[in-house]
């Protein structure tokens, strides 16, 4: 899929009946404790191809102004697609809509892919959280070799 094919894509809000995507949002979260902490003060907004799943992202709300992207997650067989991309675009219509003024993502300091997705999507960088792996997880998290450490905060303007 190219870069124009972009508006192919259509999210839509996850209705309260259904059930939570726990094997997408496990893609971007280890597990489902950590998981269950955020998703259900959340909106979770998802990308399907007839009925299947392949992409979500999870909007908490911080306080009035602010909601922070706690989960984005594409479906393996869907990624490098430009569907991330395109959820970044999408949460910050939704925020815009909700008029909120900042929209928030976090994700480890290794994760230099995500961090130049993010980048690139307009959100810039204002705070670490320092330790927030080894705080909030049981277990140590390993990734590319490096075990995870600290949060790197990112932040949109939403105009
Ligand atoms: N390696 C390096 N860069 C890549 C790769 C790759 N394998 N795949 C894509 N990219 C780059 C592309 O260059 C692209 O940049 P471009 O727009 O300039 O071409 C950019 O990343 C965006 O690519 P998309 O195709 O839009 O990204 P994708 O649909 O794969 O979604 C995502 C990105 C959400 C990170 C997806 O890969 C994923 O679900 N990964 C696993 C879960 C995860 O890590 N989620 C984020 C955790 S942090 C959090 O949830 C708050």
């Amino acid at each position: 899929m190219k870069t124009g094919d972009i508006n192919k894509w259509r999210t839509r809000l996850l209705e309260c009946h259904e059930q939570i995507p726990y094997d997408l949002l496990l893609l971007a979260d280890e597990t489902i404790e950590a998981i269950n902490k955020y998703v259900f003060d959340s909106n979770i907004y998802v990308v399907e191809i007839g009925h299947k799943l392949i992409a979500a992202y999870v909007m908490y709300p911080l306080n009035e102004n602010e909601v922070e992207i706690k989960n984005i997650a594409v479906d393996k067989a869907y990624q490098g697609k430009g569907i991330g991309r395109f959820l970044l675009q999408d949460a910050s219509v939704r925020a815009k809509e909700e008029n909120r003024q900042s929209l928030l993502i976090g994700t480890a300091a290794v994760a230099l892919k995500q961090l130049n997705l993010y980048q690139k999507a307009g959100f810039e960088l204002f705070d670490v959280k320092y330790d927030f792996f080894i705080t909030n997880y049981p277990e140590p998290i390993f990734q590319d070799g490096v075990m995870l450490k600290d949060m790197i905060m990112l932040r949109k303007a939403i105009k």
